[in-house]
């Protein structure tokens, strides 16, 4: 029995369900959207553990009970979900049974009652009830009988296996042999962390049916499939091609900072005594490169970024707004090492804070915080802000963050520095001198202010017909009125606040 037990992974997800039923747990939550990589983990469990097979049965209201004859009922007869239950609980033997989205019946008392003398009966039976469900709806009164196992996404080597069966199916169609070269294997099933394994296959064929081959010359084709499935989750947005630090002006001791801790998430910082980084919150004015900072950052230290999009988790598009969180913080566990950036992160704390849903936020906080400080995965948070009233006290607590950083309005070095940048992004070139009157003239303009007066110099020189000139420059600079004029009295107010709670980025 004990060289059986060693097929399967103690480690992964079949190996954490045969420990539940090890330590006597008859009634199991899965909470998964991947029916069938559940399906195959508790058959592997259950080969795993017993030497004599179990059977196993799924049941859905659709379809009733599906397995091997004689079933606890056949078929269509048994779709009401009392009726399954009963059935369960008639059962002589031995038996499996796997209940698919049963999670609406859960708000009937009687089939809470039931399920509640269910788990105890079958206790020492060796009949084990599953519940498989893409949504936890878990009634309080189960929730001592029920264990909930929030089942993780595929990890790299279940991708491995899921993209070699695919090239293994493709082979078989092309007539010749598909294989990934082992150097490119690895980076290759980076791209695919963070997808369910169906939705990896799919990027595997999507890619391998366009370019026929499967190595380090399509990763960007990968990653953009992977950008187009992790969209549709409609909460967390992969953002693929990022700024570079030499893209960013000014912000020297943020990028200072970020460099200095380029190494952190290594297993020779962790070796050296280090912790892994944890996070910043970048707070500041307008326009001035908080989101271009944590771009940078993630681009400098080679993590993928995922955006999550506060205002979407709250909108319930995809589901309540804590479902949504969970789902998010899975998928970026699973693409860890990463980033992921919060942008505008007080729009989800107090979006809602006077009205009938501030519970919704203050859970989603709770939870967020919770995450935040037990994750054992390697994510770096990258969160901003714009309107530092509405952040709460224990969200900027020290210890939270690593740091907090404040962007300022850029000073004059600074400004040169942002001239230059997009000047030669856009192939220009203006001398040094220039450089330095421009950056003179334009006090109290933000980075974003600067960049569109350039834009808007380029549309003339264009519109003329001939090359940028530094006076176009200028002219489209001084029709401009800087938000620090407009906005003079908010980013007083912002310095402030900055002041005693906040490192200068700059
Ligand atoms: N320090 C900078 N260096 C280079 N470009 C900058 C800088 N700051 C701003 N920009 C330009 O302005 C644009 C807007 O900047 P960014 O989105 O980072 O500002 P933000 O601080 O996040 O503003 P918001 O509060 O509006 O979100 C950038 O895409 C970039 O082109
Ligand atoms: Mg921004």
């Amino acid at each position: 029995m004990n060289a059986k037990k060693a097929t399967v992974d103690r480690e992964g997800p079949a190996g954490k369900i045969a420990d539940l039923i090890d330590a006597g747990y008859t009634c199991i939550y899965l909470l998964s959207f991947e029916e069938e990589r559940v399906l195959r983990h508790v058959r592997e469990m259950s080969s795993a553990l017993f030497p004599e097979e179990v059977p196993l049965w799924t049941w859905s209201t659709t379809e009733g009970f599906q397995g091997p004859e004689p079933g606890p009922v056949k078929g269509q007869s048994v779709i009401e979900p009392m009726a399954a239950l009963r059935a369960v609980e008639g059962f002589e033997g031995k038996g499996h049974f796997v209940l698919k989205d049963f999670h609406p019946f859960l708000s009937d008392p009687l089939v809470v009652r039931k399920l509640r003398d269910l788990h105890q009966e079958m206790a020492g039976t060796g009949r084990v009830l599953f519940l498989l469900s893409p949504r936890l709806v878990l009634p309080h009164d189960l929730s001592k009988d029920v264990f909930v196992f929030d089942y993780p996404l595929p990890a790299p080597e279940e991708l491995d296996v899921a993209m070699h069966e695919e090239l293994a199916g493709f082979s078989d169609r092309f007539g010749e042999l598909l294989v990934v070269p082992s150097e490119d294997r690895e980076q290759i099933v980076r791209t695919f962390q963070g997808l369910t394994e169906q939705e990896a296959r799919q990027v595997v064929r999507l890619v391998v049916d366009r370019k026929k081959v499967l190595d380090a010359g399509v990763v960007d084709d990968l990653l953009e499939e992977k950008r187009q499935i992790i969209r549709k989750s409609e909460i967390l947005d992969y953002i693929p091609k990022l700024v570079t630090m030499d893209e960013v002006g000014g912000l020297g001791r943020f990028k200072r900072w970020a460099r200095v801790r380029a190494g952190g998430f290594t297993e020779a910082a962790r070796k050296f005594g280090l912790p892994q980084p944890k996070g910043i919150l970048v707070t500041g004015i307008s326009g001035c490169g908080k989101s271009l900072a944590i771009q940078a950052l993630a681009s400098h230290w080679n993590m993928p970024l995922l955006r999550l999009d506060m205002g979407r988790v709250f909108a319930g598009l995809a589901g309540s707004p804590e479902e949504s969180m969970r789902r998010a913080l899975i998928t970026v566990e699973a693409v860890a090492p990463a980033v992921l950036w919060i942008d505008e992160i007080e729009m989800g704390i107090s979006v809602f804070s006077d009205s009938v849903e501030s519970g919704a936020t203050s859970r989603i906080f709770a939870m967020f915080l919770t995450w935040m400080q037990e994750k054992m995965r390697p994510v770096f948070i990258g969160a901003t802000a714009n309107d530092i009233d509405r952040l709460p006290p224990e969200f900027i607590r020290k210890g939270r963050f690593d740091e907090v950083f404040f962007v300022d309005l850029p000073n004059e070095a600074d400004r040169k520095e942002i001239f230059k940048v997009h000047i030669n992004k856009r192939g220009k070139d203006i001398s040094e001198i220039s450089l330095d009157g421009l950056a003179k003239a334009t006090e109290g303009y933000s980075g974003a202010e600067i960049e569109q007066a350039i834009i808007a110099a380029l549309y003339e020189a264009f519109a003329e017909g001939r090359d940028l000139t530094i006076n176009d420059i200028y002219r489209c600079q001084e029709r401009m009125v800087p938000l620090a004029v407009t906005m003079k009295e908010q980013i007083i107010k912002t310095k402030r606040w900055a002041e005693d709670r906040a490192v200068r980025a700059s």
